[in-house]
């Protein structure tokens, strides 16, 4: 009905999800687009792909997701899935320290081969099992705080935060979308009047 007058407002984001074999980045997909979880899930084959809309404020992200499989005869795949990839999602689980270790070294090869302009998130999945903690929460988000990732805990199983780190990078791919419009439609200004504003060490002619 009145679906054509909002679909201006689309913006298709792909997204990937990396991390560790058994994080739980296909549970995440799973409970995110269907609502659902499955205690024995199957390890994934190759790369799965799932499609799912989210909206903030009056914007619509449609999320195209690309859920990558952990194990590492899969690895040389991870390429074609983050490249060009306006998000990502890096998993771990909270209860496994070596998945932790893994997830900033998916970390660093996104940051060394990727787009610069991926929006990335850490997620430290399986935050039920809080008893089997091994990963402090304090640590994984000082570290997130250090490389501008957005972190959250997350269970695929409980649904906790689920929704809400998705949201969270909708928000920053909208901002950044803004924040862009208003750099090309700004530099007429800073190229006009700003250029007597900077400071010595900024300057350039
Ligand atoms: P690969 O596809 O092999 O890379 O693994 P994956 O990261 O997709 O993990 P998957 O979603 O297959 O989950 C692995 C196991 O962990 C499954 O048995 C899930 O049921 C379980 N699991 C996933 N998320 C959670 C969670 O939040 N809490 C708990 N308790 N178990 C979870
Ligand atoms: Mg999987």
């Amino acid at each position: 009905m009145a679906a054509t007058a909002s679909a201006s407002k689309v913006k298709n984001a792909k997204l990937v999800l990396l991390g560790d074999v058994g994080t739980g980045k296909s549970s995440i997909v799973l409970r995110f687009v269907k609502g659902q979880f499955v205690e024995f899930q199957e390890s994934t084959i190759g790369a799965a792909f799932f499609a799912q809309t989210l909206s903030s404020d009056d914007q619509t992200v449609k999320f195209e997701i690309w859920d990558t499989a952990g194990q590492e005869r899969y690895h040389s795949l991870a390429p074609m899935y983050y490249r060009g990839a306006a998000a990502a999602i890096i998993v771990y689980d909270i209860t496994n320290p070596a998945t932790f270790t893994r997830a900033k070294k998916w970390v660093q090869e996104l940051q060394s081969q990727g787009n610069a302009n991926t929006v990335m998130a850490l997620a430290g999945n399986k935050a039920d099992l809080l008893d089997a903690r091994k990963v402090p929460a304090e640590e994984a988000q000082a570290y997130a705080q250090e490389n501008g990732l957005l972190f959250m805990e997350t269970s695929a199983k409980t649904a906790i935060n689920v929704n809400e780190i998705f949201l969270q990078i909708a928000k920053r791919l909208i901002q950044a979308q803004a924040q862009q419009q208003q750099n090309t439609n700004g530099m007429v200004f800073v190229d006009r009047g700003d250029s007597r504003t900077g400071s010595a060490s900024s300057c350039c002619s």
